[in-house]
């Protein structure tokens, strides 16, 4: 199949046709999500609390990220795979953003990569965009900077909608590819959306952005308690691991495996 390039995730939004994106940070997973047709894989800084068991975001590494980005783009013949730039890896400057993506193009393998921030990060995407290096803008909640936002709440409600829109226009004028909206109020990430000539990715954004991107633990149900809203519930997977590995366990404690036709003579 032929790779997906970013002219393609254009066409869909020119066609009003929506499209899927997951995160992927390991070979099987990659694998399937490239034969289910998700066109865009991402590797989230996410890892950090679906990978390594951190609590945020925050102190996930770009040492750390990579081996994963290369395993996604090792596995995924198909999908767009894009490499999520961690907290402290591009924040100090532009000369630090296109330092960092590089490792991530060279090494990882990606084929694009996404930060955080709005019109204050428009130099760091220029630079990078300059540099050949695709990017996905991501706004409205951004987790690495929970501390500042106050926790994990809706942005742009009410007047702040006007700087999501200002803050997507500067991505967009910059040279981002898609911005990612995540936890924005639907009606603003309408309006961002129709404004916006690139694609637009929601994440507790509505039902109008021209993609969705969810975290697979959480759709797929492998991580347990109760998520956020946004997400849909597609399996119970943490209920299907639970039960086999409690299933191996006794039958090794009662003898029955290895059975016959496991062994060797
Ligand atoms: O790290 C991540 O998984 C993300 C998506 C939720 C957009 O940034
Ligand atoms: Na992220």
């Amino acid at each position: 199949a032929k790779r997906v390039r970013i002219p393609h995730l254009q066409q869909l939004k020119d066609r009003g046709e929506p499209w899927p994106m997951l995160t992927a940070y390991d070979m099987y997973t990659a694998e399937l999500f490239d034969e289910a047709g998700i066109p865009v894989l991402l590797v989230g800084d996410s890892a950090a609390n679906n990978v390594y068991g951190y609590e945020t975001s925050l102190p996930v590494t770009v040492d750390e990220l990579l081996p994963l980005v290369r395993a996604v783009t090792s596995a995924a013949k198909r999908a767009l795979v894009v490499a999520d730039l961690p907290f402290g890896s591009y924040q100090v400057s532009p000369e630090q953003a296109v330092a960092t993506a590089v490792r991530f193009m060279k090494e990882g393998r990606a084929h694009a990569v996404k930060l955080e921030g709005g019109a204050h990060f428009a130099p760091h995407v220029k630079a990078l965009t300059a540099a050949g290096i695709p990017v996905m803008g991501h706004i409205g909640f951004t987790p690495q900077s929970e501390h500042n936002l106050g926790g994990y709440r809706v942005q742009g409600r009410g007047e702040a909608g006007d700087d999501v829109v200002a803050d997507a226009l500067a991505l967009q004028a910059a040279g981002a590819f898609a911005v990612v909206m995540e936890m924005v109020p639907a009606e603003v990430a309408k309006r961002v959306t129709h404004e916006l000539r690139v694609p637009t990715v929601g994440i507790g954004a509505g039902p109008d952005c021209d993609g969705q991107v969810l975290v697979w633990q959480d759709m797929m149900g492998l991580r347990r308690g109760k998520g956020p809203r946004f997400v849909k519930r597609y399996a119970d997977l943490a209920s299907v691991v639970l039960g086999a590995a409690r299933e191996f366990a006794d039958d090794v404690r009662g003898g029955q495996f290895p059975g016959p036709e496991h062994v060797f003579h």
